[in-house]
């Protein structure tokens, strides 16, 4: 669904007068599961969207469109969330962390549909909520900074759909910048931008077309994990807020009084952050080669270490190592399933998806899909 056809829907159902948005969706170059342990992630909007037309009411209520599910929504600000479809309660999460923090809000009409595959680790969702925070800022003359709209997006999957994310995902959906990576640091909110563009080499995904009903549960876990070590290594360390404050040596030297579980987590997360450090200073001198390192031992830790991969993904990286050209390849997102991020160069992207798609095929026999995406700017008002 593209925005033209949004544009039509909403004209067809609701007549003229409205605004229109759109917010990417994300890839992650590096640094998983490391936002909510408020360490380092090099992520960047990309030229996949969510679009929204959106007209102010004076019922007070919301009702929502959606397009590419043909399913409607109508609430309003009392809305009990089992009352509502699993895609309702983006908005609605929004919805009500800004009526939470005082704001008055108008009703409104609005469609929505767009191109970010769901489920896909491409974070449809934090596009949602950023398209409709970011309308609502717009509509309601709530002058937030983006800032502001990305945390209300955060606080809704906490509140309202029941994920305990971090702000990585909604984050990059309002600060991309064309060829921009955005290096975030999750403890400041400090953010620094690595231009990434180059005619050689492509950022391509590979849609493994699983996901897992339990991810939900396994991401809340994982930071139930950490935060477990993070009371174990305070105890020792009294410095210790989160993972970003404790060092290898430091995990050394309380290790052995950790459940050997929980000592994986940490170590994963303490070392993802170290290799985001190790790549942005890779894409800095213009090595490719060391920046794919990166990725594929990030993989590994993902694996073995904080065990969220599945084994549709580590067939894909696998295959991707013995493809001629890739330089790095790893799970992306919350993992269970969803899309490898590799980093090949551009002359062999027609190879990689030939062989990958064939040994996919053989050993699953279903294919993969491919995108091969570019880095784009982050939410904005297409049209008034
Ligand atoms: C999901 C969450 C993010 C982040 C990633 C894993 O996308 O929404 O906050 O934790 O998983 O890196």
């Amino acid at each position: 669904m593209n925005a033209l056809n949004v544009r039509q829907l909403f004209e067809k159902k609701f007549g003229n007068g409205y605004l229109v948005f759109r917010a990417p969706g994300r890839i992650n170059l590096i640094g998983e599961h490391t936002d909510y342990n408020l360490g380092y992630v090099l992520p960047a909007a990309i030229n996949k969207y969510i679009y929204l037309a959106i007209q102010p009411n004076e019922t007070g209520t919301y009702h929502i469109h959606a397009a590419d599910l043909r399913e409607d929504a109508s609430f309003d600000q009392e809305f009990r969330k089992n009352d509502l479809p699993g895609w309702a309660r983006y908005p609605a999460g929004v919805i009500r962390e800004l009526t939470g923090r005082g704001y008055q809000l108008k009703g409104f009409n609005a469609v929505f549909g767009g191109n970010i595959p769901s489920g896909a680790g491409l974070s449809s969702s934090a596009a949602l909520e950023m398209a409709f925070a970011l309308a609502i800022n717009t509509m309601d003359k709530l002058e937030l900074p983006p800032l502001e709209l990305a945390k209300a997006g955060q606080q809704a999957e906490h509140h309202t759909v029941g994920v305990r994310c971090g702000i990585m995902d909604q984050f990059a959906s309002v600060f991309g910048k064309t060829n921009q990576l955005i290096r975030l640091d999750c403890r400041n909110l400090n953010h620094t931008y690595y231009p990434f563009k180059s005619k050689d080499h492509t950022i391509l995904l590979a849609n493994t077309g699983v996901s897992h009903a339990l991810a939900e549960s396994a991401y809340n876990e994982r930071r139930d994990q950490c935060e477990e070590g993070v009371r174990m290594l305070a105890r020792e360390f009294s410095e210790v807020r989160s993972l970003r404050d404790v060092s290898p040596d430091m995990l050394r030297t309380v290790g052995k009084k950790l459940d050997p579980v929980i000592l994986k987590r940490c170590e994963y997360v303490i070392e993802e952050n170290e290799r985001v450090i190790g790549a942005c200073s890779a894409l800095e001198k213009g090595d490719p080669d060391l920046t794919g390192e990166f990725m594929w031992s990030s993989h590994e830790g993902l694996r073995d270490k904080y065990e969220v991969s599945c084994k549709e993904l580590d067939f894909l990286v696998d295959t991707a190592r013995a493809i001629s050209g890739v330089k790095g390849a790893r799970m992306m997102g919350g993992g269970f399933g969803g899309c490898t991020i590799n980093l090949l160069e551009t002359r062999h992207v027609e190879s990689f998806k030939e062989i990958s798609s064939e040994k996919f095929f053989e050993q699953f026999k279903t294919r993969p899909e491919y995108y091969e995406v570019s880095i784009a700017e982050g939410a904005g008002i297409l049209s008034e």
